[in-house]
């Protein structure tokens, strides 16, 4: 059973992430995160957070989605941004009392950080630490900062995360139907008054993540596996196997558009049905000639040396050199970030892109 009566179900974590989850514990109350549950609507309500002010920091891809969900959840939200922010006049514009970091930070009895990562520790520490009033609940919507040491809360703040499984306008648009997506929650530390945790759920709950399900975890949990995902997989893995493959097929003599289809494009058919149906079920889906071939292809992919390159991943990770590297190059101006980007864009592959996309329209708004 819940904590609130509710029944929990468990999502099963592995010790790596237990490992990772003491290794982030720090001073103050001891986490009272059960790793593993899984919390619905049954189980937790907005009641901890009505009455209360939450002041969501930054009004950018999360930040809004945060901010829009939790007042049409019929709680108090006000929002910061800083000196000169065009996020904070849209919040304006959207009917929140928006001021600078500072301010709303101020009236915060739940301060949600939705800055990017890497402006966090500055944010922090010139505009928001000071401002939190004592024993206020500090929230997070990823575990990056915390977990790898770049901010570390005055003791009287309790510090929680609530990260959502998608991107703020899929937060948004899943909670405008109805409905929500799944989100990790942890309690790195409780407050005083043990508000912690319940402002944690209430959160959830009030953005519309506890519709479908609050995945209790750990900061260090959530923040090394979801770089390690979006390195691996996602973003990294995903983006070097296309690149490769297109590649390989135009040097072969196939037209770029049809490399690019093949190669890119079609990624997003097999993406909707792994996301919809799991890995069998994506299976189950396709012919037996593309299934065939994907076990004639995975096998012959993956091996030691794939394997070892997924372990240094992890192991960057975990160690925090990954989080140091990216810190260090902000903090000069992102010259690597920059130059990597610009390559990027320069591949030949964007053309293809360009191509194939403008022959369908309804992309065009995408
Ligand atoms: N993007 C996602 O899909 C996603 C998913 C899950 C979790 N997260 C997490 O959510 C958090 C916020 O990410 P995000 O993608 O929502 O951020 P974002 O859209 O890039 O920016 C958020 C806000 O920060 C402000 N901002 C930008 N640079 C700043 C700086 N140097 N100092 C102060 N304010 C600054 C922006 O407004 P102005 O530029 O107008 O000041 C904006 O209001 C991060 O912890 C991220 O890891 C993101």
């Amino acid at each position: 059973m819940s904590p609130n009566g509710g029944h929990v179900s468990h999502a099963g974590a592995a010790s790596s992430t237990r490992e990772g989850a003491a290794s982030s514990t720090r001073e103050g109350a001891a986490s009272p995160t059960r790793e593993g549950a899984i919390l619905s609507a049954r189980d937790v309500s907005i009641d901890a957070l009505r009455g209360r002010t939450i002041a969501v920091l930054g009004y950018g891809n999360q930040g809004r989605a945060h901010a829009l969900n939790l007042r049409d959840s019929g709680l108090s939200v006000v929002v910061g941004g800083r000196p000169g922010s065009e996020k904070v006049e849209l919040a304006r514009r959207e009917g929140f009392e928006a001021g600078t970091l500072a301010e709303a930070a101020a009236r915060a009895d739940l301060a949600i950080v939705a800055l990017p990562d890497q402006a966090q520790p500055a944010a922090w520490g010139k505009w928001i630490e000071d401002a939190l009033p004592s024993g206020a609940v500090v929230g997070f919507v990823h575990g990056f900062a915390i977990r790898f040491g770049f901010i570390t809360p005055r003791a009287d703040l309790g510090v929680v995360l609530v990260a959502p499984k998608g991107p703020g306008a899929t937060l948004r648009a899943r909670f405008e139907e109805g409905l929500g997506i799944p989100a990790l929650v942890a309690i790195e530390r409780e407050n005083a008054a043990r508000t912690a945790r319940a402002f944690a759920l209430a959160w959830g709950a009030g953005i519309g993540c506890a519709r479908s399900g609050l995945i209790e975890t750990t900061f260090a949990a959530e923040a090394e596996s979801d770089l390690f995902g979006e390195q691996a997989v996602l973003c990294g893995g995903l983006l070097a196997l296309v690149h490769e493959s297109y590649a390989l097929l135009v040097e072969a003599g196939y037209s770029p558009e049809v490399a690019y289809i093949e190669c890119c494009h079609e990624v997003k058919q097999v993406a909707d049905l792994l996301y919809a149906r799991g890995p069998d079920g994506m299976r189950r889906a396709i012919s037996d000639t593309a299934e065939f071939g994907a076990f004639v292809a995975e096998q012959s992919l993956v091996d030691e040396h794939l394997r070892a390159k997924l372990r240094a991943l992890l192991a960057d990770v975990r160690s925090g050199a990954f989080a140091r590297r990216f810190m260090a190059d902000y903090q000069r101006g992102h010259p690597e970030f920059t130059a990597w980007r610009r390559a990027a864009s320069a591949h030949e592959i964007e053309a293809a892109s360009a191509r194939v996309r403008a022959l369908m329209p309804w992309l065009r708004d995408a």
